[in-house]
């Protein structure tokens, strides 16, 4: 590979260094375009623009490779927890025992949320989305740790492994109470006897007159699920962390600004979008065939939701793994005949041998099964991007430290082509018309 690539702009040349990756990534650096030529490069949507130089997670997505620090996300679904990779993924290594533990010590006693957060759920209307909350209540998490969100990174990086178990096990007491203070139910504290997951599932669904003992299953789809979503590259919601962080914002609110950015349909809120995809097919009495005979007109509305994505151009990896426990799961359930899974099965039975879908290289993503088992364990559809969130909380950790441990680091400040009207003077009010 040429160590320079030579750019020819208005009879000028530019020579401009190349950079590669450890996985053999090109790209050519553009840090000097504009000083050097006035020229800026536009890339809208950023497909062709590296924003960083990151060692967390790499995607191969014409490969079908996620790796985490390395790791083939196949042997970690296999052989890890969510807690173990969380690890990983935030420190760069698997745990030896003594971390391990000690990590898990911190989880456990960072699990309750101060007595007087609760009454800021009361602020919010019932039906509050959960994923307002959750952004809202991160940010004010902060408030609870002035020392720890001080906005000055070297001060908040001395005190990063207190700060990230603070945000990892109270995001998931956050998670359940918000659930709970939308049904008018009394919040259940977190215990310390039972692992993540099952502690998650208990201060969801427990009882005062009932505790609800998670299935194993329903535990280890639970820690999968929130496994294959621990990190994913450069991707909205972590290049939003990357950018709040980069102005020298704490770890709160930078993790609460990448609650807001998966809120989206086209992102985080992709699985939920799912379930309403398939309930309303059902509802029309349609099969799959007219819908995806619709998904084909290429209207934004029409999509067939949870499949492509910007990245992966072949089969989903994560989306492999999680099918393949979708059905243990059902099975430890008991469910057999469900109308919306078997809907979702014709979908994707027509779109995988359909050419629209090939040619565009549209295949199922991970949000295309994960609706379908947050569904299947009980998780209310309107908090399935809130266990998105919870997944993906060590993903954006890991991408705040990078930026806060960078001393060359710059705010992230894009330019723009500007196209709106040139200079005009300023109208009075009486002469704009009625
Ligand atoms: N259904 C039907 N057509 C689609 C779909 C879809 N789900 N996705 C893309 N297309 C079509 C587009 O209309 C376009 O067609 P054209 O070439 O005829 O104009 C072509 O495929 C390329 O689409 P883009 O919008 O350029 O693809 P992009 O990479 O920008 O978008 C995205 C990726 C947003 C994920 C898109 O595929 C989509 O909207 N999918 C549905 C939402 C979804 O599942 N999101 C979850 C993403 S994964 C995650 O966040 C974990």
């Amino acid at each position: 590979m040429p160590s320079h690539v030579t750019l020819k702009l208005d009879h000028k040349e530019l020579s401009l260094p190349t950079i590669v990756g450890t996985e053999g990534e090109k790209a050519f650096d553009i840090r000097s375009l504009r000083n050097d030529s006035g020229y800026i490069a536009y890339d809208e949507g950023f497909g062709n623009t590296g924003s960083c130089e990151s060692a967390v997670t790499f995607v191969d997505g014409e490969a079908g490779i996620l790796r985490y620090r390395g790791y083939p996300i196949e042997q970690l679904a296999e052989h890890s927890s969510f807690i173990e990779t969380a690890y990983l993924i935030m420190n760069g290594e698997l745990p030896t025992p003594a971390q391990r533990k000690r990590f898990s010590q911190l989880l456990t006693e960072n699990a309750p949320i101060h007595s007087t957060t609760e009454h800021l759920y009361e602020g919010f209307p019932w039906d509050a989305p959960p994923m307002a909350i959750l952004s809202a209540m991160l940010n004010s998490l902060g408030c609870y740790y002035p020392h720890l969100a001080t906005n000055d990174h070297q001060r908040d990086l001395e005190n990063f492994e207190e700060t990230a178990a603070i945000i990892i096990s109270k995001v998931r007491t956050i998670a359940a109470y918000s659930y709970r203070a939308s049904r008018g139910l009394p919040y259940n504290y977190p215990r310390r006897d039972l692992p993540y997951c099952e502690n998650f599932l208990h201060m969801m669904f427990s009882t005062p007159f009932e505790p609800y003992i998670a299935l194993p299953e329903v535990a280890q789809a639970l820690n999968l699920f929130l496994l294959l979503h621990a990190d994913h590259e450069q991707n909205c919601s972590t290049s939003t962390v990357r950018t709040v962080a980069s102005s020298g914002a704490n770890l709160f609110a930078s993790t609460a600004a990448g609650v807001c950015a998966l809120w989206g349909p086209l992102h985080g809120g992709a699985n939920m979008a799912v379930i309403e995809m398939l309930k309303s097919i059902h509802a029309e009495g349609d099969d799959g065939t007219k819908f995806v005979a619709a998904a084909k007109s290429g209207k934004a509305d029409k999509r067939l939701m949870g499949f492509g994505h910007r990245v992966y151009k072949h089969y989903d990896p994560r989306a492999k793994i999680i099918k393949e426990s979708f059905y243990n799961t059902l099975a430890s359930l008991g469910i057999k005949d469900d109308p919306l899974l078997n809907i979702a099965m014709r979908l994707e039975a027509a779109a995988l041998k359909d050419d629209y879908f090939l040619s565009r290289k549209l295949y199922p993503n991970v949000d295309f099964y994960s609706g379908l088992i947050m569904r299947a364990i009980g998780i209310p559809e309107n908090m399935f991007t809130v266990m998105f969130a919870i997944g993906r909380m060590p993903g954006w950790i890991a991408n705040w430290k990078e930026v806060a441990s960078n001393p060359k680091g710059r705010i992230y400040r894009p330019r723009q082509i500007y196209v709106g009207p040139n200079k005009r003077d300023y109208v009075p009010p009486h002469q704009r018309g009625a």
